[in-house]
């Protein structure tokens, strides 16, 4: 029986959840990791800022349907009356949880001033969190952040504890710093850290890519939660094996059919929710079919065919490549 963890009154299941991934964690995305087993979503980054100003996009990123709950909605922002208006915007779409991005490393988020920005400014960093806090009534208030913004700057646990007494509801601790990007290795005895100086949940990010380096995240640190990002790129089946694994049931590695047939799946998916032509559709599509296929024989050069693709019968064509190659391969 897999426990569960309480971020203010939402209840999510101890396994792995998708973490927030702009331009690649959409509603299919979502969709896809949480029929696999993620127990909790986030959505893509949304600017406060933008969103107060104009509503383009708004309703694509901030609605939520049915089976990706509980999910929550990210926001970036660096000024708190825009996060407390945003929030109230935000409330219509009903999310589970509010989390504000505080680990974005990118120039045009950290040039505003929000995103990892604010591991810099501890104090504004809390008076964005009370503002979103204070405006989101019942809803839980999460904050995302890095271990510090450089190597001389690690400040994950003071900078935690005050968002606490802010009254975020949870930390998301993903254990790089602002410098690192996305190098090198993530760091888990900070987020260790975080969680022994704290009392509020905890989730661990950085580097999650199966069943074994979930539970050394949670053995290591002790978090409540484990986040995976990248390690979910055309692997929604990690999921699986986790939860698989946490309830105690047999799991089996999918075979390259199964893999295919997936891959085909969230194409259909992308092309159904996008509203968009087919052909566009697939434009999205191109990066996730040629991450399913990663790792396989042959790979880099049917890789390079998914960005060519420009309808589902290509995919599905190429599909049925992929898998005669790879059977070829075993009856040699
Ligand atoms: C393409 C991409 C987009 C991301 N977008 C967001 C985002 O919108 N909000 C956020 O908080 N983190 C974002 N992240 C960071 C991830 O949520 C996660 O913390 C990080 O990738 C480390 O985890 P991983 O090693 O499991 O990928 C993004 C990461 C990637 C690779």
């Amino acid at each position: 029986m897999t426990d569960f963890v309480k971020i203010g009154n939402v209840k999510i299941r101890k396994t792995a959840v998708l973490a927030p991934m702009a331009g690649v964690a959409d509603r299919a995305y979502r969709l896809m990791c949480r029929e696999s087993g993620a127990s909790y979503c986030v959505s893509e980054m949304v600017s406060a800022k933008g969103i107060c100003y104009s509503d383009r996009k708004t309703a694509e990123l901030c609605t939520i349907t049915p089976d990706e709950r509980p999910m929550g909605i990210q926001l970036f922002g660096s000024e708190p009356n825009f996060m407390a208006k945003a929030v109230k915007i935000v409330l219509h779409y009903e999310p589970d949880i509010i989390d504000i991005n505080m680990g974005c490393p990118v120039p045009k988020v950290v040039g505003t001033g929000a995103g990892s920005a604010l591991m810099k400014d501890a104090e504004l960093a809390a008076e964005i969190t009370e503002s979103a806090v204070k405006a989101a009534g019942n809803v839980p208030v999460t904050v995302k952040i890095r271990s510090g913004w450089n190597s001389e700057n690690i400040n994950a646990v003071e900078f935690s504890q005050r968002l606490e007494s802010a009254g975020a509801a949870a930390v998301t601790v993903h254990g790089r710093t602002r410098d690192q990007f996305y190098s090198g290795t993530a760091d888990i005895d900070i987020i260790k850290e975080v969680k022994n100086a704290v009392k509020i949940p905890v989730i661990g990010s950085g580097d999650v890519t199966d069943l074994d380096s979930c539970n050394n995240m949670y053995e290591k640190t002790g978090c409540d939660l484990v986040m995976i990002g990248r390690g979910s790129y055309g692997n929604p089946f990690v999921f699986q094996q986790i939860d698989a694994d946490f309830s105690g049931k047999e799991y089996t590695p999918p075979s390259v059919e199964m893999r295919m047939q997936t891959m085909l799946k969230h194409i259909r998916l992308i092309i159904k929710i996008s509203g968009k032509s087919e052909e566009l559709a697939m434009h999205e599509a191109r990066k996730h079919a040629a991450w399913y296929m990663n790792g396989f024989y042959g790979s880099a050069k049917f890789r390079g065919r998914c960005y060519q693709l420009s309808s589902y019968a290509e995919a599905e064509k190429l599909a049925e490549e992929f898998i005669q190659l790879q059977l070829s391969r075993i009856h040699k």
